[in-house]
């Protein structure tokens, strides 16, 4: 199993620049089921996480051409079998997106439920209660949801919460129902309006993406496309708060800031200089940064997927930060981590109370999840001595050559066994 291992108290200086966003690419994949024309997609991230969609809808009958690494061109003229196995789902629970794109094209889906991970229970009860109000009948049984409707109808729906893979599914879903679908307290994530804009080029008719109300009129049949998948916000986000822990200047291109407003208050509250630009962001940093509190939320709030590296950031911070996770139960798991390089925090309930150290001292740790691979890579970066993370496979499903990016930036950071 690979581990990286990080000799820390390097400044990091250059440019670099952003890849695909995988939570973008993920639903967008799944919109190629939409349609039996090609859907050529740009900007793909080379993430564990994509191959696996690829490898999911390849067994559905979807072929795909890569004719350059970034780009694929889906073909989903033929769909063989609409279902997505548990071997696949339990690793990667995005494999649900799958599901309204292949009742709505399919009439019928099969679709593994996908269970606990390790940062929380996570169900997708919003997902099947919304099928079924589009007129689906659904049964959950062996583990698997099995869905039909030979077609969906318009309706009104209203989460009863906001979840972003809940609001791509259904959305995904009314594109080609039978009238009217209104989505309301729909998630509001740049990833769901990526989607929209993939969908209108497709044909369908969205409008509202972006806002708590997404209004779908279903059409007849969608067609093929082109679609640029959007930059990744929270592999941006990790490098400006690798470059604030670290010190230094860097500039990030090939992003869109305002897609991480939130971030980049709370770091300018934390001290850290940063300009904005069209498509780029210039960071600058030196010396300990200030406590600043967050509280997670769906967008346009501080996202969760930002949480464990800023929670690094603050941990060598001049004073107490307090950071309060709302939307996942379990998602600390890097708090006992980081206490292994030295950090002083301390978990009440679902808020780290975070107390500045001076400095973090190297030591041996392990990656729980993908943002707390990340969280520890940032530690390890300001860390004294060298700090080696253990179950990198982590950072791999979500990052694309995270430790490339990092050292020709300046950073000291080896791949081992
Ligand atoms: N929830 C329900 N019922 C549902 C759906 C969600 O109770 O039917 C709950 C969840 O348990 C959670 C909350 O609602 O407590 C929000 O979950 P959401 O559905 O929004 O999360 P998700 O769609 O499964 C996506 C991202 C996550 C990101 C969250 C929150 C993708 C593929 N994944 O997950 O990304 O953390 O939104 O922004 O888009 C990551 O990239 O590291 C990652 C975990």
């Amino acid at each position: 199993m690979d581990k990286l291992v990080i000799e820390g108290g390097c400044a990091l200086a250059g440019e670099v620049r952003v890849s695909g966003a995988k939570n973008a690419a993920l639903p967008i994949l799944c919109a190629a089921l939409l349609t039996p024309e090609p859907l050529v997609l740009s900007n793909l991230p080379r993430l564990n996480d994509v191959r696996t969609m690829q490898s999911l809808l390849g067994q559905m009958g979807m072929r795909q051409d890569g004719s350059a690494p970034d780009a694929v061109s889906l073909d989903a003229s033929r769909i063989d079998w609409p279902l997505a196995p548990y071997e696949l789902v339990k690793t990667m629970r995005a494999s649900i997106l799958a599901l309204g794109p292949l009742l709505a094209r399919c009439g019928e889906a099969r679709v593994s439920l996908p269970g606990g991970c390790a940062i929380g229970l996570r169900p997708v009860d919003q997902h099947v209660k919304g099928l079924q109000a589009m007129g689906a009948e659904v049964d959950l049984t062996h583990g698997y949801i099995n869905a039909r409707a030979a077609r969906l109808k318009g309706t009104r729906f209203v989460f009863d919460l906001v979840t972003v893979t809940g609001t791509e599914n259904l959305m995904m879903a009314a594109t080609l129902a039978d009238g009217v679908t209104s989505l309301e307290n729909a998630a509001r994530e740049p990833e769901v309006v990526d989607l929209a804009h993939c969908l209108v080029a497709m044909g369908a008719r969205i409008t509202g993406a972006g806002s708590d109300r997404i209004v779908i009129e279903g059409v007849e049949r969608l067609h093929g496309a082109s679609h640029a998948i959007m930059p990744d916000r929270i592999e941006t986000g990790t490098f400006l708060a690798a470059t604030a822990a670290a010190g230094g200047d860097v500039v990030i291109a090939g992003t869109d800031w305002h897609s991480l407003a939130a971030v980049i208050d709370k770091l300018r509250e934390a001290g850290i200089d940063i300009a904005t630009m069209d498509t780029a962001i210039r960071v600058r940093s030196s010396g300990r940064p200030r406590a600043a509190n967050v509280r997670t939320a769906p967008f346009p709030a501080f996202p969760t997927d930002m949480q464990a590296q800023f929670m690094a950031l603050v941990s060598r911070a001049a004073g107490t930060s307090v950071i309060t996770e709302t939307i996942f139960e379990n998602r600390m798991m890097h708090v006992q981590e980081l206490r292994r390089l030295g950090a002083d925090i301390e978990v009440e309930g679902n808020s780290a109370v975070v107390r500045g150290v001076e400095r973090l001292t190297g030591a041996n740790v392990m990656a729980t999840d993908l943002r707390a691979s990340a969280c520890l890579v940032i530690a390890g970066l300001v860390a004294d001595g060298p700090t080696t993370i253990d179950r990198i496979y982590h950072l791999d499903r979500g990052y694309e050559r995270l430790e490339d990016k990092l050292c020709a930036l300046g950073a000291r950071i080896r791949r081992v066994q």
